[in-house]
This record gives structure tokens, sequence and C-alpha cells, in this order.
């Protein structure tokens, strides 16, 4: 019995078409993480973001609920909001001033007869489903999903495991830009047998033996449960849960680093079949310092350019048309292969 299975075609790691598939198939049909839920804790607190490159836009109501909805002016397509984030009582569209209430309701269309000639059952924003998780929001362009805790699964036990997002403090958000595909990025995320090649001081502060990289629920989502060698509580008297994390990798494009002192979580946004953005989020508890912090940071920083490196040369060697096929390791990139039979899929 063989130990390897082919990998996903080259071509599929720079085929607009199939990057419009996986748009359709993948992106609109999982949930996304979208941003700190303390960012739109305020009544009025709204944040725009993309899902498969459509425009949203996630508001708090003047009553307290979470509303998200395309950020699509029925009138002709304009985005309503134009910002990151902010505050607002209403919706007002920048292009000609139609207006929507934070319920999505058409208040407004300056020259037109309201209830004649556009009525709120038809002109209203589209509602997206939204979420929260652990302080986190998120939201799903498929209004059939399943619920955001069955869609995290086996995450919502584990992350019991480690300090709630309610026992820290936000410290930094980070964006990094790749010249690469998606999946490139996200094949590298779900395996660990890079790590000694390609991330050595990573690998030193890991013990390596006690790396256990197992698939949850058929592989939709992969865990890495590490040791930390050096962490704040070591020495005498230090345990195993003090110096132990867990690292995931959800299909199809969402990292969680867990451990006791820390939570960061990152979003890999695909932009086109050879752009793609990562964007990650720390928290930190309490007791860590600022230089505790900044380290830890600039060691993910440093965790991050190696990757987007390697990713950026295998991509070029992917678009390059020799390389049509390759293998990976039941053994060693067992993450990876369950990664891509979740690609192969969704595609089918
Ligand atoms: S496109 Fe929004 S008011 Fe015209
Ligand atoms: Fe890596």
């Amino acid at each position: 019995m063989s130990n390897t299975v082919e990998s996903l075609p080259a071509n599929w790691y720079y085929d607009e078409a199939v990057f419009r598939r996986e748009q359709k198939n993948i992106f609109e049909k999982n949930w996304t993480f979208i941003v700190d839920g303390a960012e739109v804790a305020q009544p009025g607190r709204f944040v725009t973001a993309t899902i498969a490159n459509q425009f949203i836009v996630i508001v708090r109501t003047l009553q307290g609920e979470l509303n998200g909805f395309l950020n699509l002016c029925r009138h002709r397509a304009s985005t309503i909001c134009a910002e990151d984030n902010g505050s607002l009582t209403q919706f007002t569209c920048p292009y000609h001033a139609w207006s929507y209430d934070l319920d999505g309701i058409l208040k407004n269309a300056p020259g037109f007869k309201m209830g004649e000639e556009v009525t709120p059952k038809k002109f209203s924003l589209i509602p997206i489903k939204v979420d929260i998780w652990n302080g986190l929001v998120f939201a799903c362009l498929d209004r059939e999903c399943a619920s955001l805790e069955s869609w995290l699964g086996d995450i919502v036990r584990i992350a019991k495991n480690y300090p709630a997002i309610s026992e820290m403090t936000f410290e930094a958000k980070r964006s990094n830009e790749g010249s690469i595909n998606w999946k490139n990025y996200s094949d590298n995320s779900a395996e660990g047998y890079h790590l000694p090649t390609i991330h050595p001081a990573l690998n030193a502060a890991l013990v390596s033996k006690q790396t256990r990289i197992s698939a949850y629920e058929n592989g939709r989502f992969v865990g890495f449960e590490v040791v930390y060698k050096d962490c704040d509580n070591d020495g005498e008297g230090s345990s195993q849960d003090d110096s132990s994390g867990f690292w995931i990798y959800k299909f199809p494009a969402l990292l969680l680093h867990f451990s006791m002192n820390s939570f960061n979580i990152e979003r890999v946004i695909p932009v086109n079949s050879q752009t793609t953005v990562m964007q990650r989020w720390f928290w930190f508890k309490p007791l860590i310092d600022k230089q505790q912090r900044k380290q830890a940071i600039e060691f993910s920083n440093q965790v991050m350019k190696e990757d987007i490196g390697i990713c950026t040369r295998v991509q070029k060697n992917l678009e390059g048309g020799v390389y049509q096929t390759g293998l990976l390791s039941i053994q060693r990139e067992s993450g990876a292969i369950f990664f891509q039979q979740c690609v192969k899929e969704a595609l089918s």
C-alpha cells in the first residue's frame, strides 16, 4: 500500500476559473472570521470587510442587535459604507443618498415615490449571517449554512482548555500580502513537515518530539498540539499545561493559535488566483508585559516572512508550466492531504 497521495494539479494554483469556483463553492459557503467583537460592541458601530470578494458590512444596531449585510446599495450597486469602520445611526449611500436603517430597511430614496416606485420589501439591504464565538465576529454569505458553533465543531471544546478572549487584552493586528495562491499558503499551513527547514527558530522553541498533528472532523481542521520549551512559567514548578499550545488550521482558510498566555487568529483572504492577504490579530494575558508582547509579535512576523518566502518560490514554479503534480506523504503531510481533499470535494 502506498503511503503517498498525488497533490493537486499545478494549474489549480493560478487558474482564474478555478479561483472563481472556489469563491462560490468554498468561501461563500463557509463562515469567515471578520473582526474582534469589541470593535462592534457599541450601538451604531460598523466594520466593513469582504468575503469571497463581496463587500459586506457588520453593524451593531441602536437596540444592540448585531446585523450583517452585503455592502451593496439596491439603487445602482454602490457600496453603502466606504470606510473600514466607524459609527452611524443609518446607512446613507454616498452615490445618490438612498438611506437604510441599521436593520437594513430602505427608508428614503430621493426623487422616487416610496411605496410606489420603490418599496422597502424589494429594495432593502441583503442580509448575511453573523454570529459571535469567544468574542470573535464571524459572517457567512450562505443564509442556509450550519450554525457557527457547529461549523467550529471541536474547536469550541479545545478552546475551553485555554484562556478566553475576555481574559486577555488585544494588542495588535498585522497584515501581509503575498503573490501566492491561497491554497499554496494553506498547504503549507496544514503541515509541520517544513518546520525544521523553513522555521529553524520556531522549531528550536518547541519540544519537537512532543508535537502531535491530528486531523479532526474528517480533516475539516488540523490540530497541532505543541509544547513550548521556554514559557513564562518554566523552571521550578512548571507544568506541562503552562507550556502547551494548540495550533489549528481550519478549512478553508482560518488559523488559530491557543496558548496559556496568548491567542492569535489569522484570516487568509484570497484576492485573486495569484494574490493572498494574511491578517493576524494578537491578544495576551495581562501578565504578559509590553516587551514580551513585542517579541511574540516579531517572532510571528518572522515565521510569516519565512512562509511567504517559501510559498512565493513554490508559486513561481507552479506557474512555470513544467511541474504538473507532486506527492504528499501520509505520515508527514496528512494535514495538507486533508486540506486538498476538502478542496477537491468542494469543487467536484
Ligand atoms: S447607488 Fe446608492 S443611492 Fe445610487
Ligand atoms: Fe510555516
